[in-house]
């Protein structure tokens, strides 16, 4: 890693529309290549990604997310029955928050049930993420070891690199499971002689896969080209989606319940929302989205507890650039680390209290809000973040409204700080908490 820069300015001038910058490091990105293929979130090059964001930008138009609602209701239901089953019971936060996470992609992303908030387990899978996640953090930007290790046939099937293969595997398979659905549900329709592309919309099968698969049987496909095009996007797709969103509520769940004044006020405004527009007993994420202390406090778990943690390096171009008045050379790999912008006094007043009120009626508490993000900046920035944002929204709503809650017996909350790792995300330690159903 070449220069760590901790400033707003450089938020704009390496991250904004304008910039010069390209998204490429000393083999950060270069890691994750699958035969060629990349993911989006490590094609370095801008007019492939440009194509492929798009697509990944399609898949989240508002018919898609209103059918991803119900599903992520599903997953919160789910949860709900979870919680009201071991009532007054011991709950790790952590693992279940991933759970939940998990249920919720499988559906929005691959129409698929994993059952793993029921069952309490998750899947080989997320065992495999993690590990994975551990190893590339464990490198850190010394990434050579990895590339060196690769091209050697049969050490693949040795230590570190064996689970990254067999998550390749899984990933791969999956991505066939849910092609071979449609490949049949399309061939079952054109034995009906439905061809026309809306009638091809299958709402049982409305997920982002479709909208990658899509494109990969269209006659002239934008971006996922090879098969592998979808694996990786498979990948992402569970690696972006799960770990973040489970840290940032867990994360969310211990500063309400060391903050019981937050968490009464947060209770009375969702209680208006409840049953608004929707039908009786329910949320709708549209009636959350206006709520302006539900949406400060998850703001103020983003900005305290950013889960990018140092976020991924860009290249300086040829020219370098110039941040905060000093002159940068080109070619320099950069990092705007967001957990260290997220959480400085100069641009945030106390900025290790968590005081969601800095996002409604203390806005000087907020110096400088180009130091705010939890999701990047600008074209690389995070390509999930409206699913995340009603994710958040949904769990936070229904749980706290139906349920109280507080340490576990034995519980302190020092576990869930001390055991913080940054592995590649920042991931939470654990966090046992106690719930109680609300009375009606
Ligand atoms: C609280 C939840 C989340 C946080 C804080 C978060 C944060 C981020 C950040 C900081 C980046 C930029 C990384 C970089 O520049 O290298 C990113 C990228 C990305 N995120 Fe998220 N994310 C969240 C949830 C999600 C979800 C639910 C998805 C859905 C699949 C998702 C999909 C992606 C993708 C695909 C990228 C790569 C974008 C690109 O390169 O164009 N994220 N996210």
């Amino acid at each position: 890693m070449d220069l760590v820069i901790r400033s707003a300015d450089a938020v704009q001038v390496v991250h904004g529309s304008n910039s010069k910058c390209t998204k490429r490091g000393l083999g950060t990105f270069e890691i994750f290549d699958w035969d060629g293929g990349f993911s989006l979130e490590t094609i370095m090059d801008s007019d492939i990604h440009r194509e492929r964001r798009r697509i990944w930008d399609r898949a989240q138009n508002p018919q898609a997310m209103a059918h991803y609602e119900i599903c992520t209701r599903k997953a919160v239901r789910t949860w709900l029955a979870k919680v009201a089953s071991v009532e007054g019971e011991a709950i790790e936060m952590s693992k279940a928050m991933l759970l939940v996470a998990f249920d919720n992609m499988g559906q929005i992303g691959f129409s698929k049930e994993f059952g793993a908030t029921q069952k309490g387990e998750g899947t080989r899978w997320i065992h495999l993420m993690g590990a994975l996640l551990e190893q590339i953090a464990i490198l850190g930007g010394l990434t050579w070891p990895t590339l060196v290790a690769r091209s050697l046939e049969g050490l693949g099937k040795f230590g570190p690199l064996k689970d990254a293969l067999e998550f390749n595997d899984i990933s791969k398979d999956f991505a066939h499971e849910r092609l071979d659905v449609s490949t049949s549900s399309l061939s079952l329709r054109l034995a009906e002689n439905v061809t026309n592309r809306t009638q091809r919309d299958d709402p049982a099968l409305h997920d982002i896969m479709k909208y990658f698969i899509d494109d990969y049987k269209s006659e002239n496909p934008k971006s996922f080209v090879r098969d592998t095009d979808l694996y990786t996007d498979t990948q992402t797709i569970l690696i972006a989606a799960t770990d973040t969103s489970a840290a940032t509520l867990t994360w969310l769940f211990y500063y309400l319940t060391i903050h019981p004044e937050i968490k009464s006020q947060l209770v009375s405004e969702i209680s208006t929302a409840r049953s608004q527009t929707a039908e009786s007993g329910e949320f709708l994420d549209a009636d959350l989205a206006h709520l302006p202390y539900l949406n400060a406090v998850i703001n103020e778990t983003l900005r305290i507890k950013p889960v990018g943690g140092n976020n991924s390096p860009r290249l300086t171009p040829p020219e370098g650039i110039v941040v905060d008045g000093t002159w940068i050379p080109g070619q320099v790999q950069v990092v705007i680390p967001i957990w260290a912008l997220c959480r400085y006094e100069k641009y945030f007043e106390r900025p290790l209290d968590f005081v969601p009120e800095r996002w409604t009626t203390k806005p000087e508490m907020v110096k400088d809000k180009r130091a705010f993000i939890p999701f990047n900046h600008g074209r690389w920035s995070c390509a999930g973040k409206k699913l995340a944002m009603m994710l958040m929204r949904l769990v936070v709503a229904y749980t706290v409204t139906d349920f109280d809650f507080g340490f576990a017996e034995a519980e302190d909350g020092a576990a869930i700080v001390r055991d913080t790792k940054d592995v590649t995300l920042v991931k939470p330690g654990e966090l046992r908490l106690r719930f109680t159903r609300r009375s009606a």
